[in-house]
């Protein structure tokens, strides 16, 4: 019998949690989203579940009215080194924005992420959604939603290009004869475009899985664009089969169409499972966690999907308002979302900032019905893997001890790492270095 295809797995290591009051409930340590200990025991628990990767989100604008963990948290790229020591296999990918940030500046960051994992990091490309970023970074406007991902993809290209400034035997590393490098195989990069203007060569070479994994997490049509032309790894917020089933349809055609291959793009919905031993228990927990919010809470968490637009001018109980264009300029696919939600079901303020503040996640359950839920996105091609978020530690052990060896009995899921880069975990080819390409 022919090998089931695997499923792949990510955590999301995320302090307090995503949950506007999630840091009040007793299993989560009040400090965790500034503990070196919390992130070590969460990233080596999910190593020791085989899983592919840690992720590490991030944001570039906080107030009053941000959510506890966006507060006081780990800059992405500081806390990957730091996992990078105290771990061998799980990939470690961690988000960074183009809108505010340097080409030449990643690239060197993540190239030494990369060569201090030997082979395990990924960059989270993210456009910056906060309008409020741009004041803490010198610029007089926040770029459109059109030009942010016009830049980004000039970045990412730049950063690329960056990354194979030396070929993979560039350094010789000759004492006998002086000589460190190759001068033929150092390739600086002459970028000039309409954003960047970069010279090059990048003082680091690549690693063993060659350029770290591009992750990218935007689903409008510019998002798409983006991944479908230059992701290896989409991360999405998916909460419907039969929408993550059709996004999935969309991007794997899209790829092909651009001469990738369906593999070459790897489509992860994060999930924020609940699980207890019976589902009473999963229901019970569920409500612990949603109990801890309240409506004024939710009016705020609400407002910062939509640049923190204030929503207690509105009256609770009535539809919830018609905000036209708002939203648009921030966080486009979920704000889409949100509106159409709320439309479709007839549901009020009140109704909306409850459900968007502690969703109810359907992989809610005992361990048997959110490995069946698993199994059954993954085989009807509603996504390639998963990035889990626990809402609790507690929930991430669940999930490692008891969701795991499910889908290992299954077949679908490894019982040992395949491969000890990212690149080869996730099943992504190693891209050849375009000079060294070009001799051949
Ligand atoms: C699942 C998911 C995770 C995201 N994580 C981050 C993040 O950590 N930091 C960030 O600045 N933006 C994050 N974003 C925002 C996107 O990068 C993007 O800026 C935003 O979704 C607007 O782009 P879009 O309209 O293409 O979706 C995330 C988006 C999604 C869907």
């Amino acid at each position: 019998m022919s090998q089931r295809k695997q499923l792949k797995l990510g955590v999301i290591i995320h302090g307090v949690g995503g949950l506007i009051s999630g840091w009040r409930h007793p299993d989560v340590p009040a400090d965790a989203s500034i503990s070196l200990e919390f992130y070590k025991n969460h990233a080596q628990l999910a190593e020791a579940g085989k899983f592919d990767l840690a992720f590490i989100a991030d944001g570039l604008h906080i107030n009053e009215k941000s959510i506890p963990h966006f507060l006081n948290r780990f800059e992405p790229l500081t806390i990957l080194s730091a996992l990078a020591a105290v771990t061998s296999r799980i990939g470690l990918v961690g988000t960074l924005s183009t809108s505010y940030s340097e080409p030449f500046t990643v690239a060197r960051q993540f190239a030494s992420l990369d060569a201090i994992s030997d082979g395990r990091a990924g960059w989270n490309v993210v456009t910056s959604p906060l309008e409020a970023s741009a004041r803490n970074f010198n610029k007089g406007s926040h770029p459109t939603h059109g030009d942010r991902y016009k830049i980004a993809t000039e970045h990412l290209e730049v950063v690329r290009g960056l990354w194979d400034s030396w070929e993979d035997d560039a350094f010789v590393r000759d004492k006998e004869n002086d000589r460190f490098f190759d001068s033929s195989k150092m390739h600086p990069l002459n970028h000039k475009g309409n954003y960047f203007s970069v010279e090059g060569p990048l003082n680091v070479a690549r690693s063993r899985q060659g350029q770290p994994v591009i992750f990218q997490a935007g689903a409008s049509e510019s998002g798409k664009e983006l991944a479908v032309a230059s992701a290896d790894a989409i991360f999405t917020s998916h909460t419907i089969l039969e929408d993550a089933k059709a996004f999935y349809k969309e991007i794997k055609e899209r790829a092909v169409e651009q001469g990738r291959s369906e593999d070459d793009i790897v489509i992860m919905p994060g999930i924020g499972p609940i699980i207890g031993d019976t589902e009473e228990e999963a229901e019970q927990l569920y409500q612990e966690l949603a109990s801890l919010v309240s409506i004024d809470r939710a009016l705020e968490f609400l407002g910062r999907f939509f640049d923190h637009h204030d929503f207690s001018q509105y009256p609770l109980d009535e539809p919830f308002p018609d905000l036209g264009d708002l939203g648009k300029n921030t966080f486009r696919s979920d704000t889409d979302k949100i509106k159409q939600k709320a439309r479709e079901h007839g549901l009020t303020l009140r109704q909306v900032a409850l459900q968007t503040t502690t969703p109810r996640s359907s992989f809610t359950g005992t361990p048997e019905k959110v490995a069946d839920l698993i199994q059954k996105w993954h085989e009807e091609k509603g996504s390639d893997g998963f990035i889990v978020h626990a809402a609790t530690p507690v929930q991430l052990r669940r999930f490692v001890e008891k969701v795991v060896p499910i889908l290992q009995e299954r077949g679908i899921f490894r019982t040992e790492y395949e491969a000890d880069t990212l690149r080869g975990n996730l099943g992504l080819p190693i891209p050849a270095n375009r000079h060294t390409l070009q001799r051949v």
